[in-house]
């Protein structure tokens, strides 16, 4: 009787230890790491992203309202950086389809060879009518990030239902064989596995072709995340890479196709029927059409506002489709702009902001990067409202189909609202020049 026990626990343990061996295979780089969010292709599809630095064969996310009672499954890619080492991660995608909007989920990612810790996520409303709130800056890098904390902080009290980053990240991702890369989407990781974080390129990511940039986020869009559109309450926020007019040596292609496919998007946006239902077009890239800074002379380059040899301008079509405001980073610094087309101010008759004449154009580039800010030239030109030298960050708030709101935080002043903005619009359409 004692022996057969003895037998039948031996058996099992020997059973359980072999099973084991059967399952875990050497695996010492698979805790995931670097986990971000974005938007899908509607905005109750979550896309979620991370690496991991050995195959985990699988990619998943246990994900529910409260628990974690739905899987999903994606896929990963192997990511090789283009410098010395060659050093490579496999980077993990999945999209979690059809959620409940106006849903806070609990998830965590991963595989059986190690899971994340639990992030939540909160699904915006559905449809247009409710009060939308971001988060908007530029050239934020790991070292310096003086905005960050702030950031975090106010993504983990729910404050935002989105985050813009208008390009430049880390200084740079592919900085030491990609390990800045690493590091930084590391450190936004709190805030962007909390809030979509939805993204533009910038120069400092071109290296090898943008692949960094390319493989670390998953925008939704036709062409490698370069541009891309997204519907989200009120608002049809449209990204465009400004840096296909500089680094034409990855193709001029490149800026042929963004160009149609912008001319497309604007258009499709600005009908009739949906400019009623959505009534705000906000366009960000990183390089501004307008700025006022004397460190170098980007401010005086007029590449993506006036195109190449006449063609493939960008600031015509803001016009023609209506675009109502325009951010920009790149310069280190905060920069608000009168109504203006063709450095020419269009105030509205009621008040500069009132019923304007012309897209508004925001500078935000002062997150917080290694190179400092960017200091200004003097005097400011007449179509400039509002400078700024502080490193900080924008609140936008679009609260329905009249009135959005954009204000300057302040981090050099421990959050002081420094700049602030009322856009108030009752018709939505091409400017009539
Ligand atoms: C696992 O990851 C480590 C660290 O990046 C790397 O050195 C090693 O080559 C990887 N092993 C495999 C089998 O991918
Ligand atoms: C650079 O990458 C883009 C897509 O991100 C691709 O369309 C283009 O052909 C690439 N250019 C070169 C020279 O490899
Ligand atoms: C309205 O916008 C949607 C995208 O949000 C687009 O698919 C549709 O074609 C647009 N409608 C028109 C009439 O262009
Ligand atoms: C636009 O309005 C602002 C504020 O009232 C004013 O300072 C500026 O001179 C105006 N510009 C033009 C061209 O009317
Ligand atoms: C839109 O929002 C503004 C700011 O809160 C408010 O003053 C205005 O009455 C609102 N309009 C409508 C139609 O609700
Ligand atoms: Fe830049």
């Amino acid at each position: 009787m004692e022996l057969f026990f003895l037998f039948t626990l031996f058996s099992f343990s020997l059973a359980s230890i072999l099973n084991q061996g059967a399952v875990t295979y050497d695996c010492p780089y698979c805790q995931p790491e670097q986990i971000h969010i974005a938007f899908g292709e509607k905005t109750n599809d979550i896309k979620i992203t991370w690496s991991t630095f050995n195959d985990t064969q699988e990619s998943t996310v246990e994900y529910g309202e409260g628990i974690m009672e739905k899987e999903a499954t994606g896929s990963a890619t192997l990511f090789t950086d283009g410098g010395k080492e060659k050093r490579s991660q496999w980077i993990h995608t999945v999209l979690l389809k059809d959620l409940k909007f106006n849903t806070r989920y609990v998830y965590h990612v991963g595989s059986v060879y190690g899971w994340s810790e639990l992030f939540s996520f909160k699904t915006p409303p559905e449809g247009e009518d409710w009060l939308l709130r971001a988060a908007i800056y530029g050239d934020m890098g790991n070292k310096n990030a003086h905005s960050l904390s702030y950031l975090q902080d106010e993504a983990e009290r729910d404050h935002f239902d989105v985050i813009l980053h208008v390009g430049d990240f880390a200084y740079d991702m592919d900085t030491e064989d990609a390990r800045v890369g690493d590091e930084f989407m590391r450190q936004i990781q709190p805030l962007a596995a909390t809030v979509p974080y939805m993204t533009c390129p910038g120069n400092h990511e071109e290296k090898y072709n943008f692949s960094n940039y390319v493989n670390r986020f998953s925008m939704p869009g036709p062409d490698s995340n370069l541009y891309y559109s997204f519907d989200l309450g009120p608002v049809h926020f449209v990204s465009v890479s400004t840096e296909v007019y500089y680094f034409t040596e990855y193709g001029l292609k490149l800026i042929v196709n963004q160009y149609d496919w912008l001319k497309e998007d604007l258009a499709e946006a600005n009908t009739p029927e949906n400019r009623s239902k959505r009534p705000w077009i906000i366009l960000f890239g990183h390089r501004p059409m307008y700025c006022s800074n004397s460190n170098d002379i980007d401010c005086s380059v007029e590449l993506t506002r006036v195109g190449i040899a006449g063609m493939f301008g960008l600031e015509p079509l803001l016009i023609e489709f209506g675009v109502d405001v325009v951010i920009w980073a790149h310069e280190h610094s905060y920069e608000r702009s009168w109504p203006l087309y063709d450095n020419v101010v269009y105030n509205g008759t009621e008040g500069p902001y009132i019923n304007p004449g012309a897209p508004v154009h925001i500078v935000t580039g002062s997150a917080g990067c290694q190179e400092s800010t960017d200091p200004f030239n003097y005097p400011a030109a007449a179509w400039s409202a509002f400078r700024s030298t502080d490193y900080g960050y924008t609140r936008f708030k679009a609260y329905n189909q009249t009135h959005i709101y954009f204000e300057q935080v302040s981090v050099d002043r421990k959050g002081k609202v420094i700049d602030s903005l009322w856009i108030e619009k009752h018709k939505h359409e091409a400017y009539n020049l």
